[in-house]
């Protein structure tokens, strides 16, 4: 496709509108993906809301803009499905801060124990794991296990957030984390401490979340977000895409050093066009893992819904 680059954001849409109906193809997209991605995704949403999504639909070829996880998840709730991805190379770094030798050494360490694993982890992790989380339903879904002792991989930030929402549950965690949240600058949202609403997601430090007014996933603080004028933002600043259009009117705080993930913003329209043309950078997750993944996954869209 030569002159993929040479059309323009119309031509583009033109060109995308054919190949979906040729190709049977839906576009899925998070939050924290460029702007123009985001104009021309069938539905965006958080983590939980896109692996949901991603079962319901009927069409043939699903493309995930988003990073790695996140379209092996889908691959792995659609085996059947074509799911491309637009960056095969966007990735979570965070997907690799924990080992299945560590979950197996925890659970000869404790007979009562949940692996409960956020969903950005790898196919493997998953398959190793009792449940699979996202942000939008993690303190809701450990509350409802049965297991007193609960591993929580590979988020330590969010796993902290659950271990001080839950006291009555033991929450051990791992020393992993999401580089972007975690290198937020607590004094950038001190500033604003009783100045306007603070909405951060718990990927965030202990300290921040300590400052939020409201801690949730992307689309948890999107909701939020409606019922204020004035509010500070602490998450990726993808989120402001849909912050903008949804309320113009309300004054959208950014954090002075805004927190980028480079592995979202690697995706493009012209990445997303071949992806669909090619059918390229197909998601293919090993039979044995992905039918042991599969467990954990179910049973998050089972007690998280
Ligand atoms: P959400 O599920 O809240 O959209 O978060 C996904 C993610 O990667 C946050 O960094
Ligand atoms: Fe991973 Fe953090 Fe990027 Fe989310 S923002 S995809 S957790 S690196």
């Amino acid at each position: 496709m030569k002159d993929l680059e040479k059309l323009n954001f119309d031509e583009k849409l033109e060109k995308l509108k054919k190949l979906k109906e040729e190709r049977d193809a839906v576009i899925l997209a998070h939050y924290y993906v460029n702007e123009d991605i985001q104009a021309i995704a069938d539905y965006i949403g958080d983590s939980f809301f896109l692996a949901q999504k991603a079962t319901e639909l009927k069409k043939r070829t699903i493309v995930m803009a988003g990073v790695y996880f996140m379209g092996e998840s889908v691959k792995i709730l659609n085996p059947g499905k074509t799911v491309s991805m637009p960056d095969i190379g966007a990735d979570c770094p965070m997907a690799h801060m924990i080992s299945v030798e560590k979950i197996k050494e925890m659970r000869e360490k404790y007979e009562d124990l949940a692996v409960v694993t956020y969903i950005n982890s790898t196919a493997e992790i998953k398959a190793y794991s009792d449940i699979c989380v996202t942000s939008s339903n993690a303190a809701k879904i450990v509350n409802k296990l049965k297991e007193k002792n609960i591993f929580f991989v590979p988020d330590k930030n969010l796993g902290n957030y659950i271990k001080k929402s839950l006291p009555n549950k033991n929450v051990i965690l791992n020393d992993g984390c999401c580089p972007v949240h975690d290198e937020i600058d607590v004094n950038d949202v001190r500033a604003y401490k009783g100045k306007v609403k603070i909405l951060a997601h718990p990927e965030c430090r202990k300290e921040i979340l300590d400052l939020a007014d409201f801690i949730g996933s992307t689309k948890a603080i999107i909701k939020e977000s409606g019922k204020y004028d004035d509010v500070l933002v602490v998450t990726e600043e993808g989120i402001f895409t849909e912050l903008k259009k949804k309320y113009p009117n309300i004054n959208l705080r950014k954090l002075k050093k805004e927190a980028i993930c480079n592995d979202m913003k690697k995706l493009t329209v012209d990445k997303v066009i071949r992806a669909i043309k090619n059918n390229e950078n197909q998601v293919e997750v090993d039979k044995e893992i992905s039918k042991r993944a599969l467990i954990p996954l179910k049973r998050m869209l089972e007690l998280g819904a």
